[in-house]
């Protein structure tokens, strides 16, 4: 079975030389030496002032904190957000005291706009103390956007981009993304949060530590423990030296994908992919809501899939008895986009074999029926 998703991590020789470092410093948490050099090579990478970037033990506590940060009043407040993201989106709105309020997104980037944020207010049963923005699968969420909703409202905004590391450009609205061995970068557990808003980023480094501000253990904000520690900043400095080797690689499978699945009637990639931006998973979108077929076609076929957002959180038991818009655009994208194979060791062979079997399947003159015959399985099981 070709899988869905199969990440590799830095080898360990890669993790010795830092491991050696902490024994030599014998610091092992609390903003130490490995840590600030990892926000350091971090904020290079995004071309970021020291401060505007701060690594937190994973993208869930790392939108919690922000939020608490952002919003005064959140047991009273609603957080406006997509259905269409993984529940660790409410799961954190949640702790941070809020209230989620499901709203639909754009079918064409799958994500929520300022526009459909706006129309949602005006219908909002309470007081909306936040909106949460979630880039689908790493798709680029033009930020600065949000921070003029914010101008223009009054209504703070966080972005989850758990799946975004290839493509950002920082404002002052905070991104935070997710830094989990299934994201591109990738290096087990971790997370970031970025902005250039300097006073939030001070409130946000108390927030990851308890609230504390100084060496007098007083806590002035409510606060968790958010904080990484020496060890997996070893781990993720390590997997900084490999990404330009990983980057290279997983930018090449997207670009074959683009151009394969570009020439095959009835599906499509987000916009960019494969050319500006790639996340850590891939996922298509068929014309017509056939995902589920076409799922049982690729299993038949040796293909692993996955429904990474299920049906979306309005439809998970945990998170069903929120309020909601009506999200016919989510109900759309449940039943027309899959996780299809994307990783760092899934051969170009693998690909042009995918896109051959999703061919297969798209096939105007195949009748349901012929396709669960077996007469188009391409690869039998091992
Ligand atoms: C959309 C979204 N938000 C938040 C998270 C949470 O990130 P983490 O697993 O680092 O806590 C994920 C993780 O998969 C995610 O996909």
């Amino acid at each position: 079975m070709i899988p869905v998703c199969h990440s590799v991590l830095a080898p360990y020789e890669g993790i010795i030389p830092y491991l050696q470092e902490i024994d030599r410093n014998q610091v092992y948490g609390n903003d130490g030496p490995l840590l600030l050099e990892f926000e350091k090579r971090l904020c290079q990478q995004f071309d970021l002032n020291t401060g505007d970037l701060l690594c937190v033990g994973n993208g869930t506590v790392a939108l919690q904190i922000a939020l608490l940060a952002l919003v005064e009043d959140t047991a009273n407040s609603l957080c406006l957000m997509p259905s269409w993201t993984f529940t660790a989106s409410p799961a954190a709105a949640i702790s941070a005291g809020l209230t989620p309020y499901f709203v639909d997104v754009d079918t064409e980037t799958w994500a929520l706009t300022p526009e459909i944020a706006e129309a949602a207010l005006k219908n909002c049963p309470g007081k909306v103390g936040c909106v949460m923005v979630v880039s689908p699968f790493g798709y680029p969420i033009p930020i600065k956007e949000w921070d003029k909703f914010t101008e223009k409202t009054g209504i703070p905004v966080v972005v989850d981009g758990a799946g975004m590391f290839v493509e950002i450009s920082c404002a002052n609205t905070p991104v935070v993304v997710s830094l989990h061995t299934t994201k591109c970068f990738g290096m087990g557990e971790g997370g970031f949060i970025a902005s250039r808003d300097q006073g939030l980023m001070k409130e946000i480094a108390s927030r990851r530590n308890f609230g504390m501000m100084g060496s007098e253990r007083l806590s002035y904000f409510i606060g968790t423990n958010a904080k990484l520690s020496e060890y997996s900043a070893a781990v993720g400095l390590a997997q900084l030296d490999y990404w330009p080797t990983k980057f290279k690689i997983l930018a090449e499978k997207a670009n074959l994908y683009k151009q394969l699945l570009d020439q095959i009637q009835g599906v499509r990639l987000l916009p960019g992919y494969g050319k500006n931006w790639f996340g850590g998973n891939l996922i298509i979108e068929f014309e017509k809501p056939i995902a589920k077929e076409a799922s049982e076609f690729l299993h038949l076929n040796n293909i692993e899939t996955k429904f990474w957002w299920r049906q979306g959180c309005h439809k998970q038991e945990a998170y069903k008895n929120f309020g909601s818009d009506p999200l016919p655009n989510t109900e759309i994208l449940a039943a027309s986009t899959l996780g299809i194979p994307f990783s760092v060791t899934l051969s170009n062979e693998d690909i042009v074999y995918v896109c051959e079997v999703l061919e297969q399947f798209l096939k105007p003159s195949l009748s349901s029926s012929d396709l669960f015959r077996g007469s188009w399985i391409l690869r039998s099981s091992p």
